[in-house]
C-alpha cells in the first residue's frame, strides 16, 4: 500500500518530499530523478532550492521529465523543456545535459516513445519518480483509459487537460491537443513513486486513485500496483479520503527506522 501522509500544508510536504530526494542523493549522488511539471510539484523544487543554497550538492544528478507537449516550437516558453530548465534544472544546478525530455518534435514523433524507454533503460532506470494527479486521476499525461503496462507513446490530451492547463497559455486553443508521456508501466518501473497532490479541486482524484477500485480510468490507481509509494498531501487534498484517519495514526506512530 502507499503509505499516505497528511500534512497542514504543500510546504510541510514539500520538506518531507525534499528529505527523500536528499537521501537518496546521499547514497547515490548520481540518484535518476523522474520530473514532474505543472504546479504541484513547484513546492518540492523550492524546497530543494534552499537546500542546494545551504550546501546540497544536485549537479550530479540525472533526471526524466515525464512527458512533454507535441508540436511546440523549440525553446516555447510553456514546452515541459523550458519549464523544467526554468523550475528544476537552473534553480537546483542540475547539469543540464543529464535531464531529458520526451522529444515532441513532430518531425521522428513516431519513435520518440521508443528512444525516451532506450534511453531511461541506459541510465539503469528512475530512483525516485516525482508525481502530480490530474483533476481527471491522469498522472504524466495518460489520461483516462490508458493501459496499466503502457510505456512512453503519443497521447491525445482530454479536454478537461486542455482546460486546465490552459492558465498557462495566452488562450484555450494554444494547449498541444498531443503530448508524449511516460507511459503507466513506464512510471511503474521507477524504483520509488513521490506523489504530490495539494488543494480541494484534487481531492477526488487523490481518493479515487489510493482508495478506489484499480481501473484504467482512473490512471493514477495504478500506483497501487507499486510496492513503494509515498504519497504526500495537504488537509485539503485529502479532505475526500475515507482512512485519513488511520494514515495519521500510522505516520504518528511510524518506525523511526523506516524512513519514507
Ligand atoms: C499536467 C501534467 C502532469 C501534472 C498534472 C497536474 O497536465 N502533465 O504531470 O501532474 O497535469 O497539474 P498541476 O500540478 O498543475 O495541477
Amino acid at each position: 500500500m502507499a503509505e499516505i501522509v497528511i500534512t497542514e500544508s504543500a510546504a510541510a510536504a514539500a520538506q518531507l518530499g525534499a528529505d527523500a530526494v536528499q537521501a537518496l542523493v546521499a547514497e547515490k549522488p548520481d540518484a535518476v530523478l523522474g520530473l514532474a511539471t505543472g504546479s504541484t510539484p513547484l513546492p518540492l523544487y523550492r524546497a530543494l532550492q534552499r537546500r542546494v543554497a545551504a550546501g546540497l550538492d544536485l549537479s550530479r544528478v540525472r533526471a526524466f521529465a515525464l512527458d512533454e507537449y507535441v508540436g511546440l516550437e523549440r525553446g516555447h516558453p510553456q514546452s515541459y523543456a523550458s519549464v523544467l530548465l526554468r523550475e528544476a534544472v537552473e534553480p537546483l544546478g542540475l547539469d543540464g545535459g543529464a535531464v531529458r525530455v520526451p522529444d515532441g518534435s513532430l518531425e521522428g514523433i513516431e519513435t520518440a516513445g521508443a528512444r525516451y524507454e532506450a534511453a531511461i533503460e541506459a541510465a539503469g532506470g528512475i530512483d525516485l519518480q516525482v508525481l502530480g494527479i490530474g483533476t481527471d486521476g491522469h498522472i504524466g499525461f495518460n489520461e483516462p483509459g490508458s493501459s496499466f503496462a503502457s510505456l512512453t507513446r503519443v497521447k491525445t490530451l482530454t479536454e478537461q487537460t486542455r482546460h486546465d492547463n490552459a492558465r498557462f497559455f495566452d488562450s484555450a486553443g494554444e494547449v498541444p491537443m498531443h503530448c508524449v508521456t511516460q507511459g503507466l508501466g513506464t512510471i511503474l518501473r521507477a524504483r520509488h513513486l513521490l506523489l504530490l497532490a495539494f488543494g480541494e479541486s484534487k481531492a477526488a482524484a487523490l481518493a479515487n486513485a489510493v482508495e478506489g477500485a484499480l481501473s484504467a480510468s482512473v490512471p493514477a490507481s495504478a500506483i497501487q500496483l507499486h510496492p513503494r509509494v509515498t504519497v504526500l498531501v495537504d488537509e485539503a487534498a485529502a479532505s475526500g479520503l475515507a482512512r485519513a484517519d488511520y494514515y495519521r495514526y500510522a505516520w504518528a506512530n511510524k518506525p523511526r527506522w523506516q524512513g519514507l
